[in-house]
């Protein structure tokens, strides 16, 4: 799994002008861990590394808040984070922003209904946005069986590095990883059975560039299925007070986290084109939306 698999050539393209991508390695075995992808259009040349292709450019990151540490790692997702993220830091964001402190279980009160959702079949192509460290991926990966395959991408590499890691331990080999940007998805239109997504909002993304990308590279009939944190009608005291006080840690640390109204996600949803866009509340702020195209 240290190597990244030549279907991928069928799908994947240049994030920049979306034309076909070659190796520039000429390639005997199935698999390729280091070398690097081509774009004829732009003459620009795309690395993998760790058997990760990184379809990501700079540029990407003009105006961030966060410019110094992205130039340094890619993104403020950086190895401590990406270490901290399954076993504390989602279960604790989790169990303050959801449901009860003590017992709220981001994977099963979450991540199960939002695969649940995409009504996957086996041997389908799903694409996780944002997948980190693969918590949402790895139950994607096992509902698609042996002959459908994940694509999970993440601006972070050491997320994905963990990504990797834990796949490897769970005998999951049937998962791709690529670095990239959910603004600027480097797959070619109309391929995937499905796209997911789990905690991409709040962040600084914007949501209706990403919303559009998401739609872009879903097959016609393709389903969505986003698990977000959201400003909902239902925010206990408990709720309000931790967005308090997250609101002054973001002012003092000069975050851009956007919080997105519930009714205004469901319309950005609608606007991106998405048919048979429902909500579903599932507990403190966080909620699914589903759509399909
Ligand atoms: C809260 S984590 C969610 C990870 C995983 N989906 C889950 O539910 O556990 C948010 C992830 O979004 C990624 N991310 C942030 N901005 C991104 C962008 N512009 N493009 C792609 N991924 C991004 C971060 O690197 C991080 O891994
Ligand atoms: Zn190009």
């Amino acid at each position: 799994m240290k190597k990244i698999r030549l279907k991928l050539l069928e799908f994947i393209c240049c994030p920049d002008c979306h034309s076909e991508l070659s190796l520039t390695e000429k390639i005997t075995e199935e698999l390729i861990q280091e070398g690097h992808l081509y774009c004829n259009k732009c003459k620009d040349y795309y690395p993998i590394i760790d058997g990760i292709p990184i379809l990501f450019k700079a540029k990407y990151l003009t105006g961030s808040r966060f410019k110094e540490s992205f130039e340094k790692s890619g993104t403020y997702w950086t190895d401590l984070n990406a270490k901290l993220y399954e076993n504390f830091r989602a279960k604790l964001v989790t169990r303050l922003f959801g449901g009860n402190i003590f017992t709220y279980d981001y994977v099963k009160d979450a991540i199960e209904p939002t695969a649940n959702l995409l009504d996957i079949q086996k041997g389908d192509t799903i694409l996780d946005i944002a997948c980190g460290t693969g918590l949402l991926t790895r139950p994607l990966a096992r509902r698609v069986g042996d002959s459908g395959n994940i694509v999970g991408l993440d601006i972070s590499f050491d997320m994905l590095r963990y990504a990797k890691k834990y796949a490897e331990r769970d005998g999951l080999y049937n998962i791709d990883l690529i670095k990239g940007n959910a603004e600027y998805l480097p797959y070619k239109n109309d391929y995937f059975n499905g796209v997911a997504s789990s905690g991409i909002f709040p962040s600084d993304l914007n949501p209706s560039k990403t919303l559009d990308k998401m739609y872009r590279v879903l097959k016609k009939g393709g389903k969505l299925s986003l698990g977000a944190g959201v400003q909902c009608k239902y925010q206990g005291l408990k709720i309000r007070l931790v967005r308090k006080i997250l609101d002054i840690l973001t002012k003092i640390f000069n975050m851009r986290i956007k919080w997105i109204k519930q009714d205004e996600l469901v319309r950005l949803v609608e606007t991106a084109g998405f048919k048979n866009v429902q909500y579903l509340h599932l507990d403190g702020i966080l909620c699914i939306v589903k759509g399909k195209k």
